[in-house]
């Protein structure tokens, strides 16, 4: 496939990437989050992801960095992600021009975007978010163990749950959200995001915030997610959903397991977790890497139920993930 240009600037031109470039985009990634980047698994299915762009920066001729958005929400919302730039880049403002690159490429293909979104797990000085909206704050816990241990955890987390519940009488149950048919009724149900608190009226999928509109069912349907709500009533005050195993060079390989929650009930928390987990532990090989997002009140709460186990241990304190929004004129 012949390169595409797109311009230059500050000494750099910029291309959309090709599935050529992988290596190269590799090359600039080693170490990035520790080794638990997604970019590896995820950077073939990006090139033909329907309303994604990909765009790379070169410095006579050597890839140094890469930025991709999505576009969502009907076209209204950009979202970003995947942005690196090479070690010896860095520091130097190449974050921000391959930025603005993005934004205008995105805006000369898709004119209707008109806002643009991004999650973050770092934690920037608040004069470094002065150019943001903050509109949510999720908490994350972080598991880790061997594969084989987790079996074992799981039936650890169950003998837990059941004497808690005993203790508290408690009835709340979660039943599986099964077909696409279901997933609409519960997703554009106008008082979700009230009564679930969607961190900025968004559901965020392992990183991606979308809105519950008719237009990302198909991007939430792509993604092959396994889904959880309370049976409580049909107006459910928790959801919550895994996205399937994927592979991470972390520790030589491993895998990176997700599972977002939504609402601030700590009972059904406990529940959402060993269910998601029993569901995807057979498909566990190598070290694991748990993260769990959910609202910040119960995460204190959510680490209680989790620790003591031998093999499968809480293995980064306290991190969130930012949800910020930014204009784009
Ligand atoms: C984060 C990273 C891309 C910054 O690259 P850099 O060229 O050194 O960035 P600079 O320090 O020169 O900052 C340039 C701009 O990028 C912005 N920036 C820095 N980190 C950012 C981030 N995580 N998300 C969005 N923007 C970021 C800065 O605010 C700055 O914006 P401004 O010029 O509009 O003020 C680089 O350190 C890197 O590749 N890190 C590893 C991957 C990573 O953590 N990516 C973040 C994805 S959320």
């Amino acid at each position: 496939m012949e390169a595409q240009f797109i311009t230059k600037d500050a000494g750099l031109t910029f291309w959309l990437a090709r599935p050529q470039d992988f290596d190269e985009v590799m090359a600039i990634s080693n170490g990035i989050y520790g080794g638990k980047d997604y970019l590896p698994h995820r950077y073939h299915t990006w090139m033909t992801e329907p309303g994604r762009v990909v765009i790379i920066a070169r410095r006579s001729g050597k890839l140094v960095a890469l930025d991709s958005g999505l576009v969502v929400d009907g076209g209204q919302t950009v979202v970003m992600e995947g942005l690196r730039v090479c070690m010896s880049e860095r520091g130097h403002g190449v974050a921000g021009v391959i930025q603005q690159v993005t934004d205008s490429y995105v805006k000369q293909v898709y004119p209707s975007v008109n806002t643009k979104r991004l999650t973050r797990g770092d934690n920037p000085p608040p004069e470094k978010l002065s150019k943001f909206t903050v509109l949510a704050q999720r908490a994350i816990l972080t598991l880790c163990g061997e594969a084989e241990s987790f079996k074992g955890f799981v039936l650890g987390l169950r003998a837990k749950l059941d004497t808690m519940e005993k203790l508290n009488d408690n009835k709340n149950c979660l039943v599986a959200v099964k077909d696409s048919h279901q997933l609409k009724a519960l997703l554009l149900d106008p008082d979700l995001s009230s009564r679930l608190q969607l961190p900025g009226g968004a559901i965020i999928q392992d990183w991606q915030p979308l809105k519950p509109i008719e237009s990302n069912l198909e991007i939430l349907e792509r993604r092959n997610l396994t889904w959880l709500a309370n049976c409580a009533s049909d107006k459910p005050t928790f959801m919550s959903f895994h996205t399937p195993a994927y592979p991470i060079p972390f520790n030589g390989g491993s895998l990176r397991f997700n599972i977002d929650m939504f609402g601030a009930n700590l009972s059904l928390a406990r529940k959402a977790l060993i269910a998601h987990l029993e569901q995807e532990t057979g498909e566990f090989h190598k070290c694991v890497l748990v993260n769990i997002y959910m609202p910040q009140t119960i995460w204190e709460g959510m680490r209680e139920f989790c620790e003591g186990h031998e093999g499968v241990k809480q293995c980064r304190n306290y991190w969130s993930q930012l949800f910020l929004e930014q204009e784009i004129p």
